[in-house]
């Protein structure tokens, strides 16, 4: 079980807890054997010895309240640690997975995955398994006691304890199947409400704000279904196992009595029996319940594994030296497209040369540099870097040799400096020359606190163009032989955008990829080749 992993991972945490729990169902079983004999002994009207025990069951009780808060406190603390260790583990496989792997889920559902799914493990998951080892520690606990009242009260037990056993395990497939549904349920609610969230302005522009009301009504009630579903077969396995609890009572219960009328137990006994009894046959229930929500847990688990790990591996040879860039004959199209947007395309890129990609929109420029930055790997052909396949080149190595200024940048919910930098370490120097060189200047002295502003919901407090400065920025500042760039200046004025373009065009060590719209003299001239999708792909 998937589960158990993060116990052993978390070994002594767990340990501890357990410990604490099989303490605790020791005082409650000392509890119970004191009222037992309370009882005898005010039945033999022997006063010192029933007060001792009423005395003792105070005690029992006591310490039994004190370590039941320790448990509380430390069973959430071996909680909050699992959830961290499968966040990570998440997180993990995530940072490890390739461009088409990350984007076979959306953003809302990776969402799901790590707070409303990491909260039902919480609680069917970690909190059931700690319940069952307090339940196993009552009912050896209380076996053990009756053993002592009288051996045949246990056999009783065991027998009961099969019944009990067998029947709601027939409840589990279905528990864990509608476990599962659940999930995907609240999955579909998160990117509902990722969704008509994400298009408030749009909305509210088109005065369809209600439209946000339906759509997470509707998810809502996706979610209800699913959830009452559950709860109807959760219901069903439980009333089932606490009917089978009760009739178990009566029968021990009955039990005792016969033993007592045949004097055989002393008359204490039936306040034990009837004590323990009930424990037992409580716990069990309970066991057995909490055991199918326990294994409902596992296909969830298993559903964070589904993040496929990258598959290139490839390293380029220790000799590298990077040379051109070409494409030989390459084929693409989107998975769900009927027709494919190039084919047999041949393109040369010598290095150091500067080229200027031109085409219609949608001829298929950006799907171009996706091809050539790897994100995008199922194609037909070949690409080769210094004649390295690409499907001998790891993304890593491949992106240390480009940088990709996607179209759309995206802000960070963090300092525009880190904004810059992506957290890496950059000498000052080298950013105040970016800084200047991007014409950031006038944006940083606005900023309140500069540099160290926090910009927050994805850039909001910048201009288009500004935001197209600062992932310039960015850009520049990774330094690569290899650079790609998507309309990346289309938000900014015409000096602005030719000054920026300059920026990249002119460094003579720097083989250049640029898509444009507006195709300026003044940029015309600093490229090598001007590159025209629309006449390559009627070839
Ligand atoms: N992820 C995708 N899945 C399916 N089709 C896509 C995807 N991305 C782009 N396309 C399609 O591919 C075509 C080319 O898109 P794109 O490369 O973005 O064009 P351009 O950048 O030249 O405007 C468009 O018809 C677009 O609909
Ligand atoms: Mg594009």
């Amino acid at each position: 079980m998937e589960l158990l992993q993060y116990f052993k991972r978390l070994k002594w945490e767990f340990l501890f807890v357990t410990f604490l729990i099989v303490i605790n169902a020791g005082f409650l079983t000392l509890a119970g054997i004191s009222s037992a004999n309370a009882l005898s002994a005010v039945a033999k009207l022997k006063a010192e010895r029933f007060f001792m025990w009423v005395a003792l069951m105070g005690g029992a009780y006591i310490f039994y309240a004190i370590v039941n808060c320790l448990v509380n406190v430390e069973q959430t603390r071996l909680a909050q640690n699992v959830d961290k260790l499968i966040r990570n583990d998440i997180a993990q496989d995530l940072s490890q997975t390739s461009y088409s792997g990350f984007h076979q889920q959306t953003v809302a559902t990776y969402n799901s995955w790590l707070t409303n799914d990491i909260t039902t493990i919480n609680n069917f998951g970690v909190e059931d398994f700690m319940m069952i080892i307090r339940q196993i520690s009552e009912i050896v606990f209380g076996m053990l006691t009756l053993a002592y009242f009288n051996v045949s009260l246990v056999v009783t037990v065991i027998i009961l304890t099969i019944i009990m056993g067998v029947v709601p395990n027939l409840f589990s497939k279905i528990l864990a199947k509608r476990s599962l549904e659940y999930t995907h349920a609240n999955e579909r609610l998160v990117n509902s409400i990722n969704d008509v969230l994400n298009g408030f302005n749009t909305l509210f522009l088109a005065n369809l704000p209600q439209t946000i009301v339906k759509k997470i009504n509707g998810a809502s009630d996706d979610v209800k279904k699913h959830a009452l579903n559950y709860s109807k077969t959760a219901g069903i396995t439980q009333a089932i196992t606490n009917g089978l609890a009760f009739i178990s009572q009566v029968i021990i219960l009955g039990q005792t009595g016969w033993l007592i009328l045949h004097q055989l137990t002393p008359v204490g006994t039936i306040s034990g029996a009837q004590f323990f009894a009930s424990t037992i046959f409580a716990e069990l229930s309970g066991i057995s319940f909490n055991w199918q929500e326990f294994k409902s847990v596992k296909p969830i688990i298993e559903k964070f594994k589904t993040v496929p790990l990258k598959t290139v591996h490839g390293a380029l040879p220790i000799d590298f030296k990077l040379s051109n860039l070409e494409l030989d004959k390459v084929s693409y199209q989107y998975s769900g497209q009927d027709k494919p947007i190039f084919e047999n395309l041949d393109l040369d890129f010598k290095l150091k040369n500067k080229y200027i990609l031109m085409g219609d929109s949608a001829a298929g420029k950006s799907t171009l540099l996706n091809l050539i930055s790897g994100l995008l790997r199922d194609y037909q052909g070949k690409i080769e870097i210094s004649d390295v396949e690409y499907n001998q080149i790891s993304d890593r190595d491949l992106h240390d040799q480009i940088t990709y200024l996607q179209q759309d940048p995206y802000i960070f919910t963090a300092s525009l400096e880190w904004n810059l930098t992506l957290g890496r370490q950059v000498s000052k120097a080298k950013i105040a020359e970016v800084i200047k060189e991007c014409g950031l200047e006038d944006l940083i002295a606005k900023l309140p606190d500069g540099m160290d502003t926090v910009l927050a919901d994805q850039g909001k407090q910048l201009s288009g163009g500004q935001k197209q400065r600062v992932a310039f920025a960015r850009a520049l500042l990774r330094d690569t032989p290899i650079y790609l760039l998507d309309e990346a200046t289309s938000a900014l004025d015409k000096a602005s955008s030719v000054q920026l373009e300059r920026l990249i065009l002119t460094p003579k060590d720097k083989t250049v990829i640029m898509v444009t719209h507006h195709l300026r003299d003044e940029v015309k001239q600093l490229a090598d080749q001007v590159v025209d999708l629309n006449e390559l792909k009627k070839n």
